[in-house]
């Protein structure tokens, strides 16, 4: 075997001995899934190929959604993984085939949905929620991609399985992750806080999945360029509107909504952790535990067509931009942002400027870039960001100071705006700076050493963050 193993285990003879590959089933940001039918007995599974190459060195992460998905792998509620199999380029799972598809798809195909459909949703997701909870694993991911229905059977959407266990991390005990994980629209004030964090971020993202089962659309965005050119909306990041937390039950879209139904949303967008539902005790809320109206939600199902349809684009053009984890990075760069004027460029740099000094060192930049790139809604890694803001650096410090000044970052800006294909040079960037990533390389969070990672915190030094 010429290939250091991901997975000690993994099978390494070819996956096609076994199976025959067929249709692909989906593609994520990390993945592309295919459907196998095992010669052998004939039955169908689901076959995903994570490539190694988009984890730069960090093959250790990639074997941590192994080590989870075998930890949860008894959970009824929990997309199952059958086998593991390795080769030069790819880890592969086998994982049991779920062959209603995506979530959400289905709910658009089955063309009538009413509450009583969304909380018997919620109870499958909430029921698979408790259970990886309890093993102090927080998934990191929730979002419609990664909630699939078991039953082909069109009308069937309450047999919902969660899947994608790639973000995930499993937290030793009295401790919590830290690090900005997920995918934007979908992640915790918390997280965008830089705070340590527990299991309940998880139930901020299931609250905005909620949100949208029952609004049609998502409950925090940011404003549209031409509103805010226009005056008619304030400049806003979309972190600052999440961390303030504030969302509206838009009339038209609510007017025929339950009390019960927004109360449970409300009480799961809830800014504090601390405050916010449980999985154990989101089960317990009326709208899950008593009878929901089963009236068909027509105007509800044509937003949420629009919000699907939305999406499916978004992640076309981000899989077609961002063959790998690194190119998502530079998924951004719409006609409007090509325009931008110096002078939002200026205000963008002036913010950054956090000590005011003219000039952005590598921490001040690093967060710029991440505000940047996060306005595609694909996930991303602190790591990675500040690979790629130590190699901005080094390549627009023109005059070597180290920092880089208002005018290289417009031509930096600008040729983000202009270019989202930076994979190259961020590839050569994470070389440069192998070096002083090396320490932090070798603590990954995989099962293994998550107790001396960097992604994790003692629940007790927390304390400090909860206000
Ligand atoms: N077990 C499965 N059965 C059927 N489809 C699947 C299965 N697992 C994943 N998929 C499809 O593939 C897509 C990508 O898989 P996922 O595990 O989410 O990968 P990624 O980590 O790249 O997001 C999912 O959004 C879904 O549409
Ligand atoms: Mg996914």
């Amino acid at each position: 075997m010429s290939f250091e193993k991901v997975f000690p285990t993994a099978k390494t003879t070819p996956v096609s001995d076994e199976f025959d590959i067929s249709a692909t089933l989906g593609e994520g940001s990390f993945a592309v899934v295919k459907k196998g039918v095992k010669k052998s007995t004939k039955q169908s599974f689901a076959v995903k190929y994570i490539s190694k190459a988009n984890f730069d060195g960090d093959l250790e992460e990639l074997g941590n959604e192994v080590h989870l998905m075998l930890d949860v792998m008894n959970s009824p509620y929990v997309v199952r993984l059958v086998d593991v199999y390795e080769s030069e380029k790819d880890l592969i799972l086998i994982l049991d085939l779920i062959s209603g598809g995506e979530l959400f798809e289905k709910i658009v195909q089955k063309g009538t949905y009413s509450e009583a459909d969304t909380s018997k949703v919620m109870k499958q997701i909430l029921l698979g929620l408790m259970e990886i909870h309890a093993k102090n694993i927080i998934h990191r991911d929730l979002k419609p991609e990664n909630l699939l229905c078991v039953s082909p059977d069109i009308n069937a959407v309450d047999d919902v399985k969660i899947a994608d266990f790639g973000e995930s991390i499993k937290l030793p005990e009295d401790e919590l992750a830290i690090g900005l994980r997920g995918s934007p629209s979908y992640i915790a004030p918390e997280i965008w806080l830089e705070e340590p964090y527990g299991p309940k971020a998880d139930m901020w993202s299931l609250g905005v999945v909620a949100f949208i089962l029952l609004g049609g659309y998502l409950p925090f965005e940011e404003p549209d360029p031409d509103d805010v050119e226009a005056g008619k909306a304030e400049d806003k990041e979309l972190s600052e509107i999440v961390i303030a937390g504030k969302y509206k039950f838009e009339e038209d879209a609510w007017n025929d909504v339950s009390d019960t139904a927004k109360d449970f949303v409300k009480k799961l967008l809830v800014v504090d952790p601390e405050k916010r539902l449980s999985s154990a005790e989101a089960l317990m809320h009326s709208f899950i535990m008593g009878s929901s109206s089963t009236k068909a939600r027509t105007k509800a199902l044509d937003s949420l067509k629009n919000f699907n349809a939305k999406r499916k684009w978004q992640s076309v053009a981000e899989v077609v931009m961002a063959a790998n984890k690194l190119k998502r990075l530079s998924a951004f760069g719409s006609e409007k942002a090509k325009k931008t004027s110096k002078s939002r460029i200026k205000r963008i740099f002036d913010q950054a400027d956090k000590d005011g000094s003219g000039s952005l060192d590598k921490e001040e930049l690093r967060s710029v870039l991440r505000k940047i790139f996060r306005k595609s809604d694909v996930s991303f890694d602190s790591k990675q960001m500040r690979k790629y803001a130590a190699l901005q650096i080094a390549e627009h410090d023109s005059d070597g100071s180290g920092t880089i000044d208002f005018e290289e970052f417009a031509e930096l800006y600008q040729k983000i705006m202009d270019d989202p294909e930076i994979p190259d040079d961020l590839k050569k960037g994470a070389k440069t700076s192998e070096k002083e990533q090396s320490s932090s390389k070798s603590k990954s969070r995989s099962k293994k050493s998550s107790s001396s990672s960097s992604s994790t915190k003692k629940k007790s030094s927390s304390s400090s963050s909860k206000k």
